[in-house]
């Protein structure tokens, strides 16, 4: 039995994606359990570049089984254009599977999440407007649509009439929106549901057979601790549970099934969309790091705003996920800055605080509490193997980020391909 969870330890696009394509090398299934079509997981393999946002990273691997588990919510035109734009790539998704039990992603969430975003004017949340915090909000409310759900067209038309009634009402009335159409929504998505039919089915037990059968499991995690509906900062968050325990709901698993939790950091600390950032750098040095790591989202493009690694927060990280081992990204790009910040502290009126505060406006109130570090510019690591190989103040921030976390590094990114990987 071994069930390995790979989770973002800071706001998402930590490099999530080159980890599951490494490590799914070694393992037999790759189960995605949270989020939807927000996330954008990044994978570049012999110089191709692929974008994966609903489909776990492990498809680039033959043989691999890659499940879309019951935590994550579908837009399923997003998933036929993936499945497709795979396959013009060269990628086979025959053995994808999507759990029965997912929620589907409805036009009136994609409307709503739209609209609800422009309401809040200057307090919008800055979220990807992809439908994910309406899909999530009628999961709880009990008014979802669930993938299996859809291979049932009578079951489904009835759904749709009685929630569209509802939803066309609160678009109509609220928002001055444009309504719905229950009729064409019911036809475009049965035929959705017919190339879909074939991957949909009860992973559960999958999942569950393969762990009695001692095959390596390995949980994707999307978005991130500091996105987490629970645990971030709130409301500044995605509408899921990101963080290692969301496998536990999102995949039907039990916390014993999980033997290892690695945690995905970058060597500073970016973030896209709105919301607090202690250690941002709205400067020349934020705009050096945007460029040099090439930060811009892949799901939507935006630029990402960057700033120095924050331990703080990484340190809340370890504790909320009961991290086992770092996978720390960017050693190539932090490096080629004239020197280094690294936030150990925040001090909260003049005294050090020993933990992440929950209120946004102490939160806005915390200063950092920097140590500088000698940078390794000129010195091209993008080609390192070895940890030994490196440079002397690259292997002392790494040592410092080790002994201040508490938590074992276990692999060193000094690129985006999967062979500018070190493993310790
Ligand atoms: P994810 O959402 O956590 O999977 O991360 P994203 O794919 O959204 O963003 C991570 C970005 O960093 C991608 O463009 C990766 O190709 C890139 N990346 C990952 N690791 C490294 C690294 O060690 N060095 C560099 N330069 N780029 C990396
Ligand atoms: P990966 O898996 C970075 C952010 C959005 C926004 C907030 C809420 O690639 O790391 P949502 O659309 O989820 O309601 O938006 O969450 N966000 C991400 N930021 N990486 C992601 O995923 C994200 N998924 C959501 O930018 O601030
Ligand atoms: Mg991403």
């Amino acid at each position: 039995m071994a069930g390995i969870v790979v989770v973002g330890t800071q706001w998402g696009d930590e490099g999530k994606g080159k980890y599951i394509d490494i490590l799914s090398g070694d393992s037999d299934y790759v189960v995605r359990y949270s989020g939807g079509n927000n996330a954008g997981h990044t994978i570049v393999y012999e110089d191709t570049k692929y974008a994966f946002h609903l489909i776990p990273s492990g498809m680039l691997r033959k043989g691999k089984t890659c499940i879309i588990a019951n935590g994550v919510v579908i837009d399923p035109a997003v998933l036929i254009r993936e499945i497709e734009s795979l396959k013009n790539q060269g990628i086979e998704t025959a053995e994808l599977l999507i759990s029965d039990r997912a929620h589907v992603i409805m036009p009136w969430h994609i409307a709503l999440d739209n609209l609800q975003e422009s309401m809040r004017g200057s307090e919008a949340l800055g979220t990807t407007k992809r439908g994910i915090g309406p899909a999530y909000a009628d999961k709880a409310d009990r008014s979802g649509i669930r993938m299996g759900d859809l291979l049932d067209p009578e079951y489904f038309r009835e759904k749709v009439y009685a929630i569209s009634k509802i939803k066309n009402a609160i678009i109509e009335k609220v928002y001055e929106g444009t309504p719905i159409d229950p009729e064409k929504t019911i036809n475009e998505y049965l035929g959705y549901a017919e190339k879909l039919r074939p991957y949909i089915t009860d992973v559960n037990a999958i999942i569950h057979r393969a762990l009695e059968e001692s095959k390596v499991v390995l949980f994707e995690g999307a978005q991130a601790t500091f996105l987490d509906l629970d645990f971030g900062t709130y409301p500044y968050v995605t509408s899921s549970n990101p963080i290692s325990g969301g496998v536990c709901t999102g995949a039907g698993v039990g916390p014993r099934m999980i033997n290892e939790v690695l945690g995905v950091m970058k060597a500073y600390t970016s973030r896209v969309g709105l919301g607090p950032f202690v250690t941002e750098q709205n400067n020349e040095i934020g705009d050096k790091i945007r460029e040099l790591g090439h930060e811009y989202g892949t799901t939507t493009g935006r630029p990402r705003r960057c700033g120095w690694l924050d331990l703080v927060m990484l340190k809340y990280s370890a504790r909320i996920n009961g991290l086992t081992g770092l996978c720390i990204n960017h050693i190539d790009t932090i490096g080629k800055l004239d020197s280094i910040k690294l936030c150990v502290n925040y001090k909260l009126n003049g005294k050090i605080i020993d933990y992440y505060p929950s209120n946004l406006k102490e939160l806005a109130l915390c200063e950092p509490v920097y140590e500088e570090f000698e940078s390794w510019q000129g010195l091209d690591v993008s080609r390192i193997k070895r940890y030994e190989m490196l440079p002397e103040p690259a292997k002392q921030y790494i040592c410092r980020i080790e002994q201040i976390t508490g938590v074992p590094i276990k692999y060193i990114g000094v690129g985006p391909g999967r062979e500018q990987t070190i493993t310790m």
